[in-house]
């Protein structure tokens, strides 16, 4: 213990995580204010009587996220941007008036290649962009998908006897339509330990995926005045019709190797955007540090709001991953996620965590449409998470996807020479530039021909820097093993020098 008074469980490891949450809830319960000088790793590691290294881990993860800032001859202070509980003020909708943050819950296989015939690998019956069947590739690394021969059959099937074992009868009518009670109280405890949210379950809304939460919140937002929503660029093509179709018009926001530029999102006069900050889909950049401190200033500036799609973020490999934005401004962050990635897409299962009015707004939106997300799954999913196996599961595929990542990595740069891998270590897609003056289109065909589906990046481009835009391919690597992303690699490799010579 020392005067700021963070509480250390040395049984439950991990101390600087431990450091980092006690310096988290400091913050948002005011006890640490904006500006407040913090005492050099030095001195809290002797204060904690833990080594160094310790707390400069917990300090660095601090800065990544925003709520610590560290200035040369300055020592490291309270980021101005970590606002306590209470002092933010939003209807959540990013227009006036509403109410602040309510209080912080504390609540809580084998695998095997779905190798196909070979030949052309158009489309496969998998999802994507073009979802008409065709025969299934040798190589399927199409982004998106986790590994599917990995979906734990069993522990789901006993987490789902156990969940109707004890259901209610109640709980078999229309549920309500902002989600399962106990899915949104289980799900308030894991984002608050693994992605540093500040959730509880009145801000979550237990939505059909990522997918139906951002058409959901984007609708809410347009009925409550916003005209025009900012995307990245580039971004998910997959998700530009149907936010479209939710009444907003879109621009686009340029992504450099800090993520989204904030200044140029200022020029746009948009009132709310969307982003990927953890891994920017598809470029696989962080957002920075003073990008993270910008884009909530501006947020404030403007009465406006950040739509945080956190896609992936339980795959970091390099290091802890950074904590969510909406951690740091829940009145002006909304945060998305789904189990899209971690389990199957198949299950349609997400979650939006967002300021009270925008959730209750979602929760009315619900109602209207649709009625709610099936009940039996979100109680499997509540008893999954609480007997810890989703976080074992979790455990698992990281450490596949961490290999099947690196052996495409290394496997591209033997077989493509000139192509740059970018983004950092994480999630389940890469995306490598190819030699300048490739015909990315060519190279994808050829790679289809060969058994490889890929997918090009210039569809993910707006239209007026896709010319500018280097040739490049976003790789799905979850489903396949090393040794065939290799094959797969060396594949691609002649598809790019067949064209090169020819
Ligand atoms: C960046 C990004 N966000 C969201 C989604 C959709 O997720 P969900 O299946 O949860 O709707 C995808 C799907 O691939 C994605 O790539």
């Amino acid at each position: 213990m020392t005067d700021l008074h963070l509480p250390l469980d040395r049984a439950a490891g991990r101390l600087s995580a431990q450091i980092a949450a006690g310096f988290r809830a400091a913050v948002r319960s005011g006890r640490l204010t904006a500006g407040t000088r913090l005492p050099s790793s030095r001195d809290l590691a002797r204060d904690l009587g833990v080594s160094r290294g310790v707390v400069v881990t917990a300090y660095e993860q601090l800065i990544a996220e925003g709520f610590l800032l560290a200035r040369r001859g300055d020592g490291t202070r309270v980021a101005p941007l970590a606002r306590s509980d209470g002092t933010a003020r939003s209807d959540g909708t990013g227009g006036t008036g509403g109410t602040g943050g309510a209080a912080r819950s504390g609540g809580a296989g084998g695998t095997r290649d779905a190798a196909g015939s070979g030949g052309a690998a158009r489309r496969g019956a998998t999802g994507g962009p073009d979802d008409a069947p065709g025969p299934v590739p040798a190589y399927d690394l199409w982004p998106g998908h986790p590994d599917l021969s990995a979906f734990p059959r069993e522990r789901w099937l006993a987490a789902a006897r156990a969940a109707l074992r004890v259901l209610p009868r109640e709980e078999l009518g229309y549920p309500d339509p902002a989600g399962a009670l106990a899915l949104r109280a289980e799900l308030a405890g894991y984002l608050g330990r693994v992605r540093a949210a500040h959730a509880d379950p009145g801000r979550l809304v237990i939505m059909n995926g990522v997918a139906q939460g951002l058409s959901g919140v984007v609708r809410v937002l347009a009925a409550a005045g916003h005209r025009t929503l900012a995307v990245e660029d580039p971004t998910s093509d997959r998700q530009l019709p149907m936010l479209a179709a939710a009444g907003v018009r879109l621009v686009r926001v340029p992504v450099d190797g800090q993520g989204l530029d904030v200044a140029a999102l200022e020029r746009t006069g948009a009132r709310a955007v969307l982003v990927t900050p953890a891994h920017q889909y598809p470029t696989g950049v962080v957002l920075s540090p003073a990008r993270r401190a910008a884009l909530i200033a501006w947020a404030r500036d403007v009465n406006g709001i950040v739509i945080e799609d956190d896609y992936d973020a339980e795959f970091r490999y390099d290091r802890e991953p950074v904590g969510c934005l909406q951690g740091v401004d829940p009145d002006r962050v909304v945060l998305l996620g789904s189990v899209s990635k971690s389990l199957a897409p198949a299950l349609r299962l997400g979650w939006v965590v967002a300021p009270p009015a925008l959730a209750e707004g979602l929760r009315v939106h619900r109602s209207h449409h649709d009625l709610g997300t099936a009940v039996l799954e979100q109680h499997t999913l509540a008893t999954l998470i609480e007997s810890g196996a989703y976080d074992r599961h979790l455990r698992t595929m990281r450490r596949r996807y961490r290999a099947r990542r690196d052996a495409l990595a290394a496997a591209l740069v033997e077989h493509l020479p000139g192509a740059t891998v970018h983004g950092v270590s994480a999630g389940i897609h890469l995306y490598v530039d190819l030699p300048p003056g490739t015909d990315e289109a060519a190279v994808v065909a050829r790679a289809a021909d060969a058994g490889v589906r890929v997918t090009g990046a210039r569809p993910m481009w707006s239209p007026a820097r896709a010319a500018a835009a280097r040739p490049a391919l976003v790789l799905g690597y979850a489903g396949l093993s090393e040794s065939r992303l290799a094959r797969a690699a060396e594949l691609l490799g002649r598809a790019v020098t067949q064209g090169a010579r020819g």
